[in-house]
């Protein structure tokens, strides 16, 4: 294994988040959470994690549901249109997958709203396959780790960081891999003022050693 995941994975046992979806392995509740968490940050997005998967169970439930109790249940974390393909998903789950969830990222993506990330996510999270995830964490994480001038919003860029992102993962635990990785960025590696002096990659961060942690990630768009 490289150098930095177990790192990573030391840290997030100690400073990790204890979080409803990483108690389970249901892939029902982990795409659930990864739908939920897109445009929302974990604070607001608790509470309708624990309310859909109390009036909703299992992908049956939920695929039964009327839109409109869907569409009240998600009210308040906008972007109806993930609300939608929510419920989109799961009747094909239940129609095309007989109620059980693929463990590819390729069956993962056919399902409306699953893109690259909640596919990786359920992946490996549920499945335990080594599919790295690619988030804004990751990327900042990853471009100061390795102090990456290329811009993050570029086909070439892309390519770059899922290769980056790919050789770091811990294959054999994936998916606490890619949560402990997003986790560091959301707490340690934060955009502004990210906490280098208790960083334990310090030591092997390039960009706090070039001092461009505040330039890192570049995007064109700027
Ligand atoms: N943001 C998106 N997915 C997440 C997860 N699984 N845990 C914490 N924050 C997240």
């Amino acid at each position: 294994m490289n150098r930095i995941a177990p790192i990573l994975l030391d840290w997030y046992a100690r400073s990790g988040r204890d979080l409803p979806w990483r108690r389970t392995r249901d892939p029902y509740r982990i795409w659930l959470s990864e739908v939920i968490l897109q445009q929302t940050r974990v604070g607001q997005g608790l509470g309708y994690y624990l309310r859909f998967t109390e009036r909703f169970p299992d992908v049956c439930s939920l695929a039964a549901a009327s839109e409109d109790e869907i569409l009240k249940l998600w009210q308040g974390l906008g972007y109806y249109s993930r609300a939608r393909n929510l419920h989109a998903a799961a009747r094909e789950i239940v129609g095309r997958f007989g109620g059980e969830f693929p463990a590819e990222p390729d069956a993962l993506r056919s399902l409306p709203g699953v893109g690259d990330y909640t596919a990786a996510a359920v992946a490996s999270m549920a499945f335990g396959l080594p599919y790295a995830v690619l988030d804004g964490n990751v990327f900042r994480v990853l471009a100061r780790l390795f102090d990456v001038e290329v811009p993050v919003d570029t086909g070439a860029g892309r390519r770059i960081f899922v290769e980056l992102a790919q050789s770091l993962l811990d294959t054999e635990r994936p998916g606490t891999y890619n949560q402990a990785l997003m986790d560091f960025g959301a707490l340690l590696c934060t955009p502004a003022q990210p906490r280098c002096g208790e960083c334990p990659l310090a030591g092997c961060c390039l960009a706090l050693a070039a001092g461009t942690v505040a330039l890192r990630p570049v995007k064109q768009g700027r």
